[in-house]
This record gives C-alpha cells, sequence and structure tokens, in this order.
C-alpha cells in the first residue's frame, strides 16, 4: 500500500515542476494565487472559487448537527438547503429550528441510505457530517464524488487506508475535505499558537495534549443525546480512538506538514477498571453491556516524534473519575505554556531562572489579554454569545464560511485530517504489540518540507455582512 502511494509522490513532483515551467496542465489559477490542476495536484493552500452564498446539507441531526444548525443560522451567507437523519424526530426538531429561525425550508432526507441523494442534491455546496463515526467516511467520499465540499466531525477517519482514500480523492475531485476540529479554534489553543508564532516560546521542542473526559455515563441507555453509538466504538477498539481534540491544536502550532511532520509513534495502554466498576454499579445485572469485554483501557498513552525531532504526548482517557482537559501544553526554548488552568512560565534571558515557576495570576492574565489571537479580539463577545464549547465551534464555522465565501484557503486540510486520524488505527496497532514503534504515513508525499505555514489569520467581518461596529463583537 505504502509503495503504491509513493507512486502519487513521483506524479506530485512532476505537476509541481509543470507549475515552475508554467505549463498549465489543464487548470487555472485559483483565487487563493495557487495552481489549481484538474486531477490529482496537491489541496495544500488549496482555493476553490468564491462561493458568496453557501448553501449547506447537513447529514445526521444529533448533538452536532443540531448544534450546528442553530449557530449557522447567526453567519451571514451560509443558507441551509438540507437536512438528513435516519430518525424522523431529529428532522422534526430541526425544521422548528429553520422555522423559529424564519428560515426557509430545508429539503429533508430521512433514512438510513438518504444521505447518498443529498450528497448529488444540486442545491448543496457544502456537506456538513455529524454522524456517528461509521459513517464519516462513506458520507465524505459520496460528497466529494458529488461535487461537494466536505466538512466532517473528529475523528474524520479511523484507519491508514481510509486516510489514503480521502487525500486521493480530494485531490482528485478538487474538494475541500477538513475535519471540523473546533478545538483548534479554542480561546488558549489560539493563544498558544499566537505565542509560539510571536517567538515568545522560543524554538519548539515538546508538546502534551490529551482528551481526559470521563463518559462512563455513555453505558447507561438514559445518557443525554443518542451518542450509545460511542459506547460500541470504545468496546470495539483499543489505543487512542479520539486523538484529534488533543492533537490537531499542537500540530498546527508545530507546523506539522508545514516544515515539520508527525514521523513515528510509540503507544501504551493502562489497565481496564473505571467502565466495568461504572458499569456493575449502575446497569442492571440482566443489562448485556455489563458483559461487553472492553477493548478500550482506561488510559492511552501516546508518544509521537515529529521529523524535525521534537516531542508531542497525547492521551486518551474516558473512563477514569478525572476533571476534563485536553492539557495544550507547549514548551520551547523560552517558555511554556499550559492549560487546566492557564499557567504560562518565561524566560526574559537564556537561563535567567524566570520559567522555574509559573506565572501569577495577574501577569498570565495580562498575557492572555496582550497576545489574544486576532480571531478573537474581533469576535470573542459574539463567538461566547453564540455558544458551541465557550464560542470556539461558532469561530470555526465563522472562518471556513469566511474563507469559501472570500476564495481563501482553508485553514486546515486534507492532509491534517490524514496525519491526526490515522492514529487511531495506529495507536491500537501499536498498543497492542508491546508499543511497537509504528511509523506515521507522509499523506503530503514530501510537500511537508514545502507547504507555507498557516499565519496569523483573521476575518473581516463587514465583508461577511456584519453590519455593527467591530468592538461590539470583541
Ligand atoms: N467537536 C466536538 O466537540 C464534538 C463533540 C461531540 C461529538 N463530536 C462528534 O460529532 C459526531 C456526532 O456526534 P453527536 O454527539 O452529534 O452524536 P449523535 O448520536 O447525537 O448524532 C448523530 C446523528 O446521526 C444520525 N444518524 C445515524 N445514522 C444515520 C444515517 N444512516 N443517516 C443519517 N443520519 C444518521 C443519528 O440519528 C443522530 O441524530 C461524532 O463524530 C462525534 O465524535 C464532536
Amino acid at each position: 500500500m505504502e509503495t503504491k502511494r509513493q507512486t502519487g509522490c513521483s506524479r506530485r513532483d512532476f505537476l509541481i515542476g509543470a507549475a515552475v515551467l508554467g505549463i498549465a496542465a489543464g487548470g487555472c489559477r485559483s483565487e487563493g494565487g495557487l495552481f489549481d490542476f484538474t486531477d490529482g495536484a496537491p489541496m495544500h493552500g488549496f482555493a476553490a472559487p468564491k462561493l458568496p452564498t453557501i448553501r449547506v446539507g447537513i447529514v445526521g441531526m444529533g448533538g452536532r448537527g443540531k448544534h450546528f444548525l442553530k449557530r449557522a443560522q447567526l453567519i451571514p451567507g451560509i443558507v441551509v438547503t438540507a437536512i438528513c437523519d435516519n430518525v424522523p424526530k431529529k428532522i422534526e426538531a430541526s425544521k422548528c429550528i429553520l422555522a423559529d429561525a424564519k428560515k426557509p425550508p430545508a429539503r429533508e432526507y430521512l433514512g438510513e441510505e438518504a444521505w447518498k441523494a443529498l450528497c448529488e442534491d444540486p442545491n448543496v455546496d457544502v456537506v456538513y457530517n455529524t454522524t456517528p463515526w461509521s459513517l464519516h467516511v462513506p458520507v465524505q467520499l459520496a460528497a466529494m464524488r458529488g461535487g461537494k465540499h466536505v466538512f466532517t466531525e473528529v475523528p474524520s477517519a479511523f484507519t491508514v487506508d481510509e486516510c489514503w482514500e480521502l487525500v486521493e480523492t480530494s485531490e482528485k475531485t478538487r474538494r475541500h475535505c477538513m475535519q471540523l476540529e473546533n478545538c483548534c479554534y479554542g480561546e488558549v489553543e489560539m493563544l498558544t499558537f499566537n505565542l509560539a508564532r510571536l517567538g515568545m516560546l522560543g524554538t519548539l521542542t515538546h508538546a502534551e495534549g490529551a482528551y481526559i473526559h470521563d463518559l462512563r455515563g455513555m453505558s447507561r441507555s438514559e445518557w443525554p443525546g443518542s451518542e450509545c453509538w460511542r459506547f460500541d466504538e470504545n468496546r470495539d477498539h483499543g489505543g487512542n480512538r479520539y486523538p484529534t481534540h488533543g492533537l490537531v491544536p499542537l500540530c498546527l502550532t508545530f507546523d506539522v506538514n508545514r516544515g515539520d511532520r508527525l514521523d513515528y509513534l510509540v503507544s501504551l495502554d493502562s489497565a481496564q477498571e473505571n467502565f466495568k466498576a461504572y458499569m456493575e454499579a449502575y446497569l442492571k445485572p440482566d443489562n448485556p453491556r455489563r458483559a461487553a469485554a472492553m477493548k478500550m483501557h482506561d488510559m492511552n498513552s501516546t508518544l509521537i516524534r515529529t521529523a524535525n525531532g521534537r516531542s508531542i504526548l497525547v492521551q486518551h482517557d474516558v473512563a477514569s473519575p478525572r476533571p476534563y482537559t485536553r492539557i495544550q501544553l507547549v514548551s520551547g526554548t523560552k517558555g511554556t505554556i499550559c492549560n487546566y488552568p492557564l499557567r504560562i512560565a518565561l524566560e526574559e534571558k537564556t537561563g535567567d531562572g524566570k520559567a522555574h515557576m509559573w506565572y501569577d495570576e495577574k501577569r498570565t492574565a495580562e498575557i492572555q489579554q496582550k497576545y489574544r489571537h486576532p480571531l478573537w479580539k474581533t469576535m470573542g463577545k459574539l463567538a461566547k454569545r453564540a455558544g458551541g464549547h465557550g464560542g470556539m465551534d461558532f469561530i470555526m464555522d465563522m472562518r471556513w464560511a469566511y474563507c469559501l465565501q472570500q476564495g481563501l484557503p482553508l485553514d486546515m486540510d486534507v492532509y491534517d485530517l490524514a496525519a491526526t486520524c490515522c492514529l487511531c488505527e495506529l495507536t491500537e496497532k501499536s498498543s497492542t504489540h508491546r508499543s511497537m514503534a509504528c511509523d506515521i504515513p507522509d499523506f503530503t508525499r514530501g510537500a511537508w518540507r514545502t507547504n507555507k505555514p498557516l499565519g496569523i489569520v483573521d476575518i473581516d467581518l463587514q465583508k461577511m455582512g456584519f453590519t455593527q461596529d467591530r468592538s461590539a463583537h470583541a
């Protein structure tokens, strides 16, 4: 498989060579200024033609789909033209949201395989995929093949082969395939990115991220929402089945796929005690879940080494009685930042000992205020009012909508999706084989060496149709 994919590398090299020589291989220059070949060219930096009005079809009107439907009503230029679920009451609840917002009704797709028709709907430009994990890849492939850009909840894929298929389909169809990793737009994640970009942490060396969230309640039938499918996924898989919340923001800060790349990993599972104890305490004796042979262990710890020699620790624990954390520690030669709670320690001069202790609350708050990321400066207030994990969901949606409307490349692409989602398979493989080292494929096929890093981006609210004074949203 690896060898076959490498064949794509030589084709890519040819296309770059063609671009340098000015040979237009059947494509044209995009709004973003990059050559846009029709078939198989890299998608990094790809910009699609401007879409002033974005017609969105949502597949999966559960927790995430419904929340996006509400947020979408606040974003000028987004029109939800189609909704899809296999459960009638989910469609009914979504219709009420549109009616309450006094928006025109969306076309309804009801049924187990109705998403296939939505992916062919000529009135849909973007498929917003908020389905359970088993449908993530099929919906993405159908959407791109149907000519739509596709945004998918996390993790967007689960195996190395699925990741390659998404990469190749995005390249072939010239459609965006982005993972909806909302945590990249978290206030502290963006502060970290900003401090790193401004050089305040020095040369970056190490990072730590996690998804530590007590979700034992999902084994009970009265669990809020309908996320019971997630219990089955955790029963059937070990390793880290949910690596992206902790990892993707760190990858953006480390310029992964844009100057560095994830090279290899080793992964280790802990004991398995908490789900079992919880189920014994709360589930009725005849509940078949009590007999479930869980493959997921309480804690999975994975260490990744990057091509440039940095290390990243990623952890997953949805079983232990522990407070929520994504950790978000980034360390460099001039200092360290860490969240939960936010702590910062910076050296002003090498070896001055100032970073031996975290700054006090006052100094930390001053730095947080001074180095807030521009996206949070521009619309922090608006985002907090709109909600969605403290506002980061709204900022993420605003940002991709802005990029599509203005014909700009998106902040994340299919290579970011692939490099992080392949950990689902690789961590399971490593942890079940005595933590053997596993190579992480280079989905960019060498382009990571020359891809441009993500800049400190912003949004022009007026261009999006917000009329109020900018300070009202900051
Ligand atoms: N980014 C985040 O912060 C975050 C938070 C929670 C969940 N998630 C992710 O979002 C996704 C959805 O999670 P959720 O909590 O909304 O789950 P959910 O179970 O509440 O929603 C899934 C919806 O998909 C529908 N569905 C199932 N099969 C279908 C089919 N064949 N056709 C159409 N619809 C179908 C279900 O009826 C349900 O309404 C998951 O990938 C999850 O990992 C992300």
